[in-house]
Order: C-alpha cells, then sequence, then structure tokens
C-alpha cells in the first residue's frame, strides 16, 4: 500500500520518469550547432511545472490497472524505436512463443525485453528508457509521449515570449530576451520539428493525427486570441460561419444555441455571450487541446477500448479549461516576482479574460474599453476596479471549480481505483491552489 504523503505527491509515483525526462528531451533537440542547442535547451533548464509530461505519466499508470483483458493487444511494429535493437527475427521468435498467461502489452514488452540481442548474447535494455519495471506501467511510447507533449508546449512557449513581448518565463529572462526573437522562433520551430520526428517514430497514425492537430490549435487559439473576433461586433457579421468539415470528432467547441449562425448581435447580453463563447474555444485552442489530447494519445497507446479513450480526452479537455480559467485569474491576483513571468499581462495587451467578462455583465460601461482593448489611459484602472467590484475573480475561479468537478468525474468513469488514480485527483485538486 502506497503511504497516504505519497500520494498527496503525485510526483513521487512517477519521480524516476520524471527525472530522466529532462535527459530523454535532450536525445531528441540535439542539434550539429551549437547555438541553436543553446537556445532550444534553454526553457528546459529552468524549473518549470511540467504539469503536461506528469499527467501524462500518471493517466498511463492508471491505465495499466484496467484488466488486460479490457484492453487491445499492442501491435508490434519491427520499425518501433523500442524492439528496432532487437531486430526483426529476435522480435518474431519472441512472438512466435505462445504466451504464458495473457498477451498484454506489458508482458509483449517484458518479453521482447528478456530477448537476447543475437550480437551481444546480452539482455536489451530499451534504449535510453532505463530498464523495463512491469510495477510502474509505463510503456516506452507513453514516456515519449510524455517527452513530446513537453518539447511542443515549450516550443508553443518560446513563440508566445515573442508574441507577447514578455521579459520573463520561469524567473528567468525570456529567450526573446536573453537570445533575439529571431532565434527563439526558430528555436521553437526546431522543437516543433524533432517533436514532429519523434511523433512519427510511435508508429501510430491516429496518435500522429491527434497531436499533429493539437500543434495546430495552439496555432488556432493564438489566432483568435490576436483577432477577438467576437468582440467586434461588425467584424464579426462578415465572418462566415465556420465549416462543419473544419472540426474533427474530437475537435471540442463550446456547445451554444448559435453556433454556425452569423451572430446578430442586437442585444449587448448576446455580445457578452458570444464574447464567453469566443474566450472558451479560444481556451481550449491554446491549452486544452494539447492537454486532452495528449491524454487522448496516452489512453490509445495502451490500448484502451473506445469509451475509456474518450474520458481520457474529456479528462483532459475539463482539466485544461480549468488550468487556463486559473492562469487567467493568476494573471489578476498574483505578481510577476510570484509567476516568474509578467504579471498582469492580459489587459496590458489589450486580451479580455474571464474575470474581466464576468464584470462586463454587470457593468456594460466596460463595453467599449474591452473593444478598444484598453488603449485608452485609464482604461486598465478601470477594469481592474470593476473587476474587483464585480467578483470578477471569485467568479472565475467558480467556472474553474466547475471544470475541475467534471475532470474528476471523467477520472473516476475512465479507470479503476488505484494509486495512480489518487495521485491523478490530487494533481487536478491542485490546479485551483497553484500559486504560479
Ligand atoms: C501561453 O499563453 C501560450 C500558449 C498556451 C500557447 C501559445 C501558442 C502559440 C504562440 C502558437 C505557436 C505554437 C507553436 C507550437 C509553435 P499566455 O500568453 O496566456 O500565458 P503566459 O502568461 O504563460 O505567457
Ligand atoms: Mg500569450
Ligand atoms: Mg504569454
Amino acid at each position: 500500500v502506497t503511504p497516504k504523503w505519497m500520494l498527496n505527491n503525485p510526483v513521487s509515483l512517477v519521480s524516476e520518469e520524471m527525472n530522466t525526462l529532462a535527459k530523454g528531451i535532450m536525445t531528441l533537440i540535439g542539434s550539429g550547432h551549437p547555438t541553436l542547442n543553446k537556445v532550444t535547451s534553454y526553457y528546459f533548464e529552468a524549473e518549470g511545472k511540467k504539469v503536461r509530461p506528469m499527467l501524462v505519466l500518471l493517466l498511463s499508470r492508471a491505465l495499466s490497472a484496467i484488466p488486460v483483458e479490457q484492453r487491445n493487444n499492442i501491435k508490434i511494429d519491427f520499425t518501433d524505436f523500442e524492439t528496432a535493437p532487437l531486430g526483426k527475427e529476435a522480435v518474431q521468435k519472441f512472438l512466435a512463443t505462445p504466451p504464458t498467461d495473457h498477451f498484454s502489452p506489458l508482458n509483449i514488452i517484458h518479453g521482447i525485453q528478456s530477448l537476447k540481442n543475437p550480437l551481444t548474447r546480452a539482455a536489451v535494455p530499451l534504449p535510453d528508457r532505463g530498464v523495463w519495471d512491469e510495477d510502474r506501467g509505463i510503456l516506452p511510447k507513453q514516456r515519449r509521449l510524455a517527452e513530446i507533449v513537453e518539447m511542443i508546449h515549450t516550443a508553443s512557449l518560446l513563440h508566445d515570449d515573442v508574441i507577447d513581448h514578455a521579459d520573463t518565463r520561469r524567473g528567468r529572462p525570456s529567450g526573446n530576451v536573453q537570445f533575439s526573437n529571431k532565434m527563439a522562433v526558430l528555436a521553437g520551430d526546431f522543437l516543433l520539428g524533432r517533436a514532429t520526428v519523434a511523433i512519427s517514430r510511435l508508429r501510430n497514425p491516429e496518435v500522429v493525427e491527434l497531436m499533429s492537430s493539437s500543434i495546430a490549435n495552439l496555432v488556432e487559439g493564438e489566432f483568435m486570441q490576436l483577432n477577438n473576433l467576437a468582440m467586434e461586433p461588425e467584424r464579426v457579421a462578415k465572418v462566415p460561419a465556420p465549416k462543419k468539415l473544419d472540426l474533427q470528432p474530437h475537435d471540442y467547441r463550446v456547445p451554444v444555441a448559435t453556433r454556425g449562425e452569423v451572430p446578430n448581435h442586437t442585444s449587448e447580453d448576446a455580445v457578452i455571450a458570444s464574447a464567453f463563447d469566443h474566450y472558451l474555444h479560444k481556451s481550449y485552442l491554446k491549452t486544452a487541446s494539447l492537454i486532452s489530447k495528449s491524454c487522448r494519445a496516452t489512453a490509445i497507446l495502451s490500448g484502451a477500448q473506445p469509451p475509456v479513450i474518450e474520458a481520457a480526452y474529456n479528462f483532459g479537455k475539463n482539466l485544461g479549461l480549468c488550468f487556463q480559467l486559473v492562469d487567467d485569474m493568476l494573471d489578476f491576483t498574483m505578481s510577476a516576482a510570484e509567476l516568474g513571468k509578467p504579471a498582469g499581462a492580459d489587459l496590458e495587451l489589450g486580451i479580455s479574460t474571464a474575470p474581466v467578462l464576468f464584470a462586463w455583465k454587470e457593468d456594460p460601461s466596460l463595453g467599449p474599453l474591452i473593444r478598444r482593448h484598453f488603449a485608452e489611459p485609464g482604461d486598465v484602472q478601470q477594469v481592474l476596479k470593476s473587476v474587483e467590484k464585480h467578483d470578477g475573480v471569485a467568479k472565475t475561479r467558480a467556472l474553474a471549480e466547475r471544470y475541475r468537478d467534471q475532470a474528476l468525474q471523467n477520472l473516476r468513469d475512465a479507470l479503476p481505483e488505484s494509486d495512480s488514480r489518487s495521485a491523478l485527483e490530487f494533481l487536478t485538486n491542485s490546479i485551483l491552489t497553484r500559486r504560479r
């Protein structure tokens, strides 16, 4: 039985994997160019929260508690990065041996690993992955996915800090300040390129599609934030309804009655509702998509059945939306020193997030300020006062709590009880108490 202090510290269950995460990433991003290496590894050197890889690893463990009879067998592909060093013949020999009990993902990997390399006659460790430990319940591809998701996230931060003119990140000068905009952008592109190579080497077309579309979603989210279309009625009227074709089955949209119609903004209430819809959809794209799609990919790699895959996806979506709502809340409540990045940045950038939108519901005088992106002197002060008066932050917290509760429900739907599920629940709860 896992001691309680360990459950309260989700990291401890996957600490081995978390400790080697950076090393794994370094093997994926090495280049022949020393300066490029310096810029691409810069954000990995500072202590980030690493929420995304932690989710992938804990979810992998929690999924491994699902009985093997309720999972698909993992198909062995001779070009898999973890089986390739053994050679096709060795793998075929293993597969031809009748399995003793189950033919599960765990014992396939375990069995393959126990094979002797025909060249060295030694047992072959999984390259760079350490020795497979059945207890840990994490497949090599899921470990690699944890590295990939952190690489994509870090690439987006390098670009984001250029876009936002941020001067700090993770308590240090941001990449753009330390190295220049040009290098930060190129390093982000390079990280994405290497992440894409690693994704394709997972040899799972569904996972390739999920992760690639999450990269595209990050850009779509940033674009929605640039344009703030929903807040400008004249421009909204000119924007055609989104084509059905643009949506993948799991490309979440906030369900609203008006979706797909050209909004008729005759009342301010409808404008605010549309701004909220816009905000939540943007939040899904810029934050929740990467999290939810990597949770979905984790479940697919575990051989889970469709209802479990769906619940894992919904868990990531709800957690991701909760995460972004809290992020937008902290921008109002914390200092730059506490955050390790600029505070109050959203208003400075002219961006209206949940606390402002909640205040706008009660205070119509904010409309013009929001539309001009707080460009006039005194705008930021007025909106801060209004957010305070109308409890914008508390209302944002309450909405985040609703997403957290849904995420917790998704976990219970998807996973049997286990230490790892408890750790995931703990992690989900801690999103609301985080201070950076
Ligand atoms: C942080 O948001 C930024 C994101 C969540 C996504 C940024 C995405 C891009 C810049 C698109 C390009 C994507 C890739 C993959 C290269 P924030 O600015 O609200 O948060 P912050 O306070 O941490 O800066
Ligand atoms: Mg940004
Ligand atoms: Mg930013």
